[in-house]
C-alpha cells in the first residue's frame, strides 16, 4: 500500500472515542510549536481533528512532524485522547479531543499556498479564482459545494415525487431565443454550417411535451453570450420543467412545495403557502420593478392627479404630454443632508431622469424644498395625506414617462434601504409576478419584442387584442421573486400552430423566416400538442440566495470573472492554426 489507509475522517472523532487506535488523513492546516510538542489541525472536508506529536510517543514521528507546512497532505496514527483540562474548544464537534500521534506518513508535500486555506481572509477574487482548486478547499466554499450537491439530489427526490422524468436534452443543437447572443460552435464536417448552444432546453421541453412525456425536468446547463453581473453567468443551471395539460396554478403548486421544502429543509425556513401574487402593473407601480423587494416599505404612489394644474413647469408639462410623477416618503427623511439630496439627485439623474425634486417636512412644521413657492397648501395636505408623510419624513417625486419615472424611482427606492439600512437580514419575501405584457415595444428598432419569449401564450382574455391593439394584451407567463431577485421564470405556452404564427408576425418574423428558424416546433405543433407550460429556476441564482452570498460566482464550481474569463483554465484561448483549417474557419483580424 503506497499510503496508510484513513479510518476515520478528520470531522469524526469524539469523547467516547478515547482510547481507540485510528488513522486520519488530510491536508496540514495550522502548525504550532510549542516547545517542543507540535501541534497541527488536520483538515479533510468534514472539519479537523488536532494532532499531537510529542517527542515521548514516538520520536521518528515527532522528527517528521518539524518538517510539515502548511497543506501537505499526510496520514497519522496514534491514540485518540480526551484534552487535558482547559484546552477544550466548544466551537468544534471534535474540540473535545486530540489525535496523540506515533506515526507520520508525509504523502505529498505542497508548495506554500498563495493564501492561507481559511474563511476569515478578505482574499482577491483574481488570485481565488486563479487556484480555484485551493480556493474551493476552503471550508465555506466546500460547505456552498455541499449545499449545491444537497439541493440538487433534494429536487430530484422531489420532482421524481411529483411524477416527473428527468430528461436529458442536446447541447449542440439550434438557436433558441431567450434574449441573449448565441454561443456558437462551428461545424467540421459541414463548412459555414454552426450549432448554438442552448440559452435554456425551451424548444426540446415544449417538443417533450408533443411527445406525451407530461412531466418533465431537467437540471440544465444555459449558454447565453450577455452581459455579466453580480447574479449573472454565461453558463447557467436552471431547475427547467414543463407540464402538460395545466394552468399556471398547477405550475405554482409544484414550485411552491419544491422551494418550501429547500428552504424548510436547509434554512429552516418555513414559506408561507400559497406565495403572494402581484400583477406587473402593480409592482411597476408600486415599487418600480418587476421584481419588488417586499422586505421592507418605501412604497411609491401616484402623484400626477395632484399636480395636474400645479404652477410647476416640469411637472405640468411632463403631465401634460402624457408623463407621469411618482413619489417616496422616506420615515425620517428631513433630516437628510443637502450634500445627501444632492446625490440622490445625481443617482437619478444617473438613472436617465430628469432629476430628483424633494420636500423636506421638518420637525415643527417647517418646509424645505426647492420648488416650495409652487406648492399650494392644498397640494401640501394632498402629498401629505397620499404618502402618509408626516413631520420628521422626506417625500422625493420624479417626472417623466410613466415606464421612465417607474425604473428611477424603483432604483432609488432600492439605493434609500441600501443606504438607509432599511433591509432586514435572514429575511425570505416570495412573491409571483404575474400578468406580464406579452409584447413590450422597442422604439429604437420601432417594433415588438417578446417580453417572456416568443412561445408565451396570450391572456385568453386579451385575444382579440392581438389584432387591434397588441402593447396591450397581457401573457401568461410569471415570475418567481424573491428579496428583489428573478428566480425563477415561466409561463403557459401557445400550443395552437395559428396563435403561435401570429405572434411571431406581430414580432417581425415572417412566415419565411418563422418557418427557417422554429419550422419544426410550428411541425411539432400540428401533431397533437396538448396544452402545456413550465418554468425554469435559476440554480445558481436559488443557491447564492439560500447561502446569503452576494455574488453568484460564490455557488459556481469554476465561474468566469465579469469580462466571461476562466482564470483558472485560461479560457478562452487562441486555438491551433490547424484546428481553424479543419473548421474552415479564416480569422479576419489578428487576435489582439
Ligand atoms: P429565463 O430566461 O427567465 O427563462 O431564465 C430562467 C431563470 O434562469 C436564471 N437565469 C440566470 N442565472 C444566472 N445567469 C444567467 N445569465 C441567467 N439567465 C437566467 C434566472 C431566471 O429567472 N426557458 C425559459 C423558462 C421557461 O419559460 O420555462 C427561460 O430560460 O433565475
Amino acid at each position: 500500500m503506497e499510503f496508510w489507509k484513513r479510518s476515520h475522517l478528520c470531522g469524526d472523532l469524539r469523547l467516547s472515542d478515547s482510547s481507540n487506535r485510528v488513522t486520519l488523513s488530510g491536508w496540514v492546516r495550522r502548525r504550532r510549536d510549542h516547545g517542543g510538542v507540535i501541534f497541527i489541525d488536520l483538515c479533510d472536508r468534514t472539519g479537523l481533528t488536532q494532532v499531537v506529536f510529542s517527542p515521548e510517543a514516538g520520536s521518528d514521528a515527532h522528527r517528521a512532524a518539524q518538517e510539515l507546512r502548511s497543506e501537505f497532505v499526510v496520514a497519522v496514527r496514534g491514540e485518540v485522547r480526551p484534552r487535558p483540562e482547559g484546552t477544550v474548544n466548544p466551537k468544534i464537534p471534535t474540540g473535545e479531543i486530540e489525535l496523540f500521534a506515533d506515526g507520520l506518513q508525509i504523502i505529498n508535500p505542497s508548495l506554500t499556498p498563495p493564501f492561507p486555506i481559511e474563511d476569515e481572509e478578505e482574499l482577491q477574487e483574481e488570485v481565488r479564482l486563479r487556484y480555484r482548486y485551493l480556493d474551493l478547499r476552503r471550508p465555506s466554499m466546500l460547505n456552498n459545494l455541499r449545499l449545491r450537491h444537497r439541493v440538487t439530489a433534494r429536487t430530484r427526490q422531489y420532482l421524481d415525487g411529483e411524477g416527473f422524468w428527468e430528461i436529458e436534452t442536446p447541447l449542440l443543437t439550434r438557436s433558441t431565443p431567450e434574449g441573449a447572443r448565441d454561443y456558437l460552435v462551428p461545424s467540421r464536417v459541414h463548412p459555414g454550417k454552426f450549432y448554438a448552444l442552448p440559452q435554456s432546453p425551451q424548444l426540446f421541453k415544449q417538443m417533450l411535451m408533443v411527445s406525451g412525456v407530461d412531466k418533465y425536468f431537467q437540471i440544465a446547463r444555459c449558454l447565453r453570450d450577455e452581459d455579466l453581473r453580480a447574479d449573472r453567468q454565461p453558463e447557467h443551471t436552471q431547475i427547467d420543467l414543463e407540464m402538460s395539460f395545466v394552468e399556471p396554478e398547477d405550475i405554482f403548486r409544484v414550485v411552491e412545495g419544491l422551494v418550501g421544502t429547500l428552504f424548510g429543509e436547509f434554512r429552516g425556513v418555513e414559506m408561507e403557502r400559497p406565495l403572494k401574487r402581484m400583477t406587473y402593473a402593480e409592482a411597476m407601480l408600486k415599487y418600480g420593478s418587476d421584481k419588488p423587494d417586499l422586505r421592507f416599505g418605501l412604497e411609491i404612489r401616484e402623484a400626477g392627479e395632484i399636480f395636474a394644474g400645479s404652477g410647476f413647469r416640469v411637472f405640468r408639462e411632463t403631465l401634460d404630454s402624457g408623463g407621469a410623477v411618482r413619489g417616496l416618503a422616506v420615515p425620517g427623511g428631513a433630516s437628510l443632508s443637502l450634500k445627501q439630496l444632492d446625490e440622490l439627485t445625481e443617482f437619478c439623474r444617473r438613472a436617465g431622469a430628469g432629476g430628483l425634486l424633494w420636500i423636506l417636512f421638518r420637525e415643527g412644521g417647517g418646509l424645505k424644498s426647492p420648488i416650495k413657492k409652487f406648492l399650494s397648501e392644498g397640494e401640501l395636505n394632498r402629498l401629505r395625506e397620499t404618502f402618509s408623510c408626516s413631520e420628521g419624513d422626506c417625500l422625493m417625486l420624479v417626472a417623466d414617462r410613466p415606464e421612465k419615472a417607474a425604473e428611477v424611482i424603483g432604483r432609488l427606492r432600492l439605493k434609500l434601504a441600501a443606504d438607509l439600512g432599511l433591509v432586514p437580514k435572514d429575511r425570505y419575501e416570495f412573491l409571483w409576478v404575474v400578468d406580464f405584457p406579452l409584447f413590450g415595444y422597442n422604439p429604437e428598432e420601432k417594433r415588438f419584442e417578446a417580453v417572456h419569449h416568443p412561445f408565451t401564450s396570450p391572456h385568453p382574455e386579451d385575444l382579440e387584442l392581438l389584432e387591434t391593439d397588441p402593447g396591450k394584451v397581457r401573457s401568461r407567463a410569471y415570475d418567481l421573486v424573491l428579496n428583489g431577485t428573478e428566480l425563477g421564470g415561466g409561463s403557459i405556452r401557445i400550443h395552437r400552430e395559428q396563435v403561435q404564427k401570429q405572434v411571431f408576425s406581430l414580432l417581425n418574423i415572417g412566415p419565411e423566416e418563422a418557418e427557417s428558424r422554429f419550422g419544426f416546433l410550428l411541425e411539432a405543433l400540428r401533431h397533437g400538442a396538448p396544452p402545456h407550460g413550465g418554468i425554469a429556476l435559476g440554480l445558481d441564482r436559488l443557491l447564492m440566495l439560500m447561502g446569503g452570498l452576494s455574488s453568484i460566482r460564490d455557488v459556481i464550481t469554476f465561474p468566469k470573472t465579469q469580462k466571461a474569463i476562466c482564470l483558472t483554465t485560461g479560457s478562452p484561448s487562441e486555438v491551433d492554426p490547424r484546428q481553424l483549417k479543419d473548421l474552415h474557419i479564416a480569422l479576419a483580424a489578428p487576435p489582439q
